[in-house]
């Protein structure tokens, strides 16, 4: 089983991005080849990076670093759900992102955004650049979703349309297929 770490990077109060992780978490879980682990960034509540060091030399010196760093290393694969805000992505993904360096290394990561006519994309744009540095994988494969509202009820239920819902078997594909061919990469960086 690949070991997917779904991280939802909108933090703030009545957030759409809990429901749209809600939706996108029962899609992996039906999907049957993951072994799932939620990383809500506003449960894990990081303060801005407060690390002396680099993250690449791994001298944590904080807990709540270590169980971060603990969290991204047992993940083989990520799916980040994000907003768009001004254009970008959260910072509060940003600032989850830069706490860890190796962690990260040789995985695959796809995304679900969303947000209005853009859906979400030209923080996924943003996003494709910074991971590629750390050696992540961003695949093709994406669930964007335009003008989000109208897929969530009243009861904070996404009602998905097909789109959606192929988009996000398409991605998890995948991202099983990638994650089994970066394996030897992360073996041979010893992680
Ligand atoms: C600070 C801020 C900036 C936003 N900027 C954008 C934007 O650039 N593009 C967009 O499509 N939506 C934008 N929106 C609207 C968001 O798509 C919408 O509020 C979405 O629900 C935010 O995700 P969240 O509810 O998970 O925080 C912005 C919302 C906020 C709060």
């Amino acid at each position: 089983m690949t070991r997917l770490a779904i991280v939802i990077g909108s933090t703030r109060p009545g957030r759409n991005g809990l429901p749209i992780a809600r939706w996108f978490t029962a899609r992996a879980e039906a999907h049957g080849g993951f072994d799932i682990e939620v990383a809500d960034l506003a449960a894990i509540d990081l303060p801005l990076l407060d690390e002396p060091h680099h993250p690449r030399l791994r001298r944590y010196t904080r807990d709540h670093t270590r169980a971060w760093s603990e969290t991204v290393a047992r993940a083989d694969a990520f799916v980040f759900v994000t907003p768009e805000y001004n254009t970008g992505y959260p910072a509060a993904l940003k600032n989850a992102i830069d706490y860890l360096h190796e962690e990260w290394r040789y995985k695959p990561v796809g995304f679900v955004s969303y947000g209005g006519v853009a859906a979400g994309t030209r923080a996924v744009a943003q996003l494709k650049q910074v991971v590629t540095t750390l050696r992540m994988f961003p695949l093709v494969e994406a669930v964007n979703i335009p003008f989000h509202a109208q897929f969530i009820g009243e009861d904070r239920r996404v009602e998905a349309n097909e789109v959606m819902e192929q988009a996000a078997v398409a991605m998890l594909d995948e991202l099983l297929r990638v994650e089994a061919q970066l394996r030897q990469l992360r073996a041979d960086a010893g992680g």
